[in-house]
């Protein structure tokens, strides 16, 4: 441990200047600073002001008493610890050593003083006072540290909510780019028929013109003729057919675009409205839409919802704390992967409870899965916040999480969040 620096404090308590002199000659040496009081009031002022070691008090003095001093010492808060010797000249019976003791004092010296009896007695209180001074020193380094790890923590947090944003918008990428490349590929090809159709549209044209003018015959059948070889060129039937799939493939590709965007939007509003009204079925979906936007992989999913539940939250922090959850069931899961998210009214609550038939979990790591930065998943694989992540939002909203689990059969997570608002009609659904 690190020396104090400053050195101990005694003070020297005697009505006469020569005793007072007499105890700092014997303690000459000892390493620590001597302070000195002719009276019980003078004591008193130096101890309020002064973090003392020790005092070494004569019991006997004019006006205020070396009890007395004690006495006021030990009922003050800040002077009660402080510990005390008793220097008296007079022949120490039982009931003076006890009323000594009663008053605070922890030892007793007679005089004349022995210069070895108390030097030693003065090293064990000061050695005890070092101590005591070091501890302090170190509480208050361990609280920094502590004040320093718990920012360290939520800096870290929140660098995870920008990370899990950041996978998201690789996986977004990914879910825009599949609708956008064959919504690019309809529009050459409907560009390409529009050609087609122009060209026969053209023919159209001159053949309705050749017949106004009364054009020779030989000239109409020519661009009738023209007419028919396109019509066999571009076989009809089939572009109708196309156009009208294209324009159904195109449609629904740009609706899958509009629900990206949207369950994007809901992640830029949520800094704006920290509390907004949101159904509970929509927060989850949306959740599940981002899991399943990050990871591919084949699993049966099961839910049941209660309808028309709806939650004052912070929107975009809950879906992604359901998210970090239903992430791990995703890649908790091997073949014949089910996951089962479920909602219940339970009082003024609203329990989510997402169950997944995956490995499961030891009891050792069940215990650690909420600590920041644990994680048994390899390096690069997963960073160890999302649960602390979900465990600080839904704390946040004054909830709670609980997670069960057994080896090879699965894992339970159950989310409790207290109910904003309640529709009268809640009816469990099943898809
Ligand atoms: N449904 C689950 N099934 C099995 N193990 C789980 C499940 N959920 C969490 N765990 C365990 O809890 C650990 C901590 O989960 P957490 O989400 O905090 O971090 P991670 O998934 O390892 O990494 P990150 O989420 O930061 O990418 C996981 O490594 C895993 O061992
Ligand atoms: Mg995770």
């Amino acid at each position: 441990m690190s020396e104090p620096k400053e050195n101990s404090k005694i003070l020297i308590v005697d009505d006469i200047q020569t005793n007072i002199f007499v105890a700092q000659c014997m303690l000459d040496g000892c390493g620590a600073e001597m302070l000195t009081a002719s009276s019980g009031e003078e004591a008193l002022s130096i101890v309020k002001e002064t973090e003392l070691a020790l005092v070494l008090l004569d019991v006997h003095m004019p006006g205020m008493d070396g009890y007395e001093v004690a006495q006021i010492m030990l009922a003050n808060e800040q002077t009660k610890n402080i510990p005390i010797i008793f220097v008296t000249a007079c022949n120490v019976d039982s009931e003076h050593i006890f009323k000594g003791y009663e008053s605070g004092a922890v030892d007793y010296l007679l005089k004349p003083i022995d210069q070895r009896i108390l030097r030693s007695k003065v090293n064990i209180f000061l050695r005890l006072d070092k101590q005591q001074r070091q501890l302090k020193t170190k509480h208050k380094e361990l609280q920094k540290a502590y004040y320093d790890i718990n920012k360290a923590q939520s800096e870290l947090a929140r660098s995870k909510k920008l990370a899990s944003i950041g996978q998201l918008a690789a996986g977004v990428a990914h879910e825009i780019n599949n609708p956008l490349g064959f919504v690019t590929s309809n529009t050459n090809s409907l560009q390409s028929y529009f050609n087609d159709f122009k060209m026969l549209f053209q023919l159209y044209r001159a053949l309705e013109q050749a017949i106004v003018e009364q054009k020779p015959e030989a000239a109409v059948h020519s661009i009738l003729k023209d007419i028919s070889k396109s019509k066999q060129q571009l076989d009809f039937d089939f572009l109708l057919d196309d156009i009208k799939d294209i324009f159904s493939e195109t449609k629904s590709g740009l609706e899958r675009v509009k629900k990206i965007i949207t369950n994007l939007k809901v992640f830029s509003d949520a800094e704006v409205e920290e509390n907004s009204s949101i159904g509970i079925e929509q927060c989850i979906e949306s959740s599940l839409w981002l899991v399943k936007s990050q990871i591919q992989k084949e699993f049966k999913i099961e839910k049941s919802f209660c309808k028309d539940v709806e939650l004052i939250c912070n929107a975009s922090h809950i879906k992604l704390a359901l998210m970090n959850i239903i992430l791990n069931a995703v890649q908790a899961i091997q073949e014949n992967g089910v996951i089962r998210i479920s909602t219940e009214i339970r009082d003024d609550d609203i329990i989510i409870c997402v169950q997944d038939n995956g490995v499961g979990m030891e009891q050792e790591v069940l215990r650690d899965i909420f600590n920041p930065f644990f994680t048994t998943k390899a390096i690069g694989e997963g960073s160890g916040l999302g649960l602390s992540v979900s465990f600080d939002i839904i704390k946040q909203h004054n909830g709670d999480i609980n997670a069960t689990s057994r080896p090879g059969e699965g894992s339970e997570f159950v989310v409790t969040l207290p109910l904003a608002r309640t529709t009268d009609k809640v009816a469990a659904t099943s898809s």
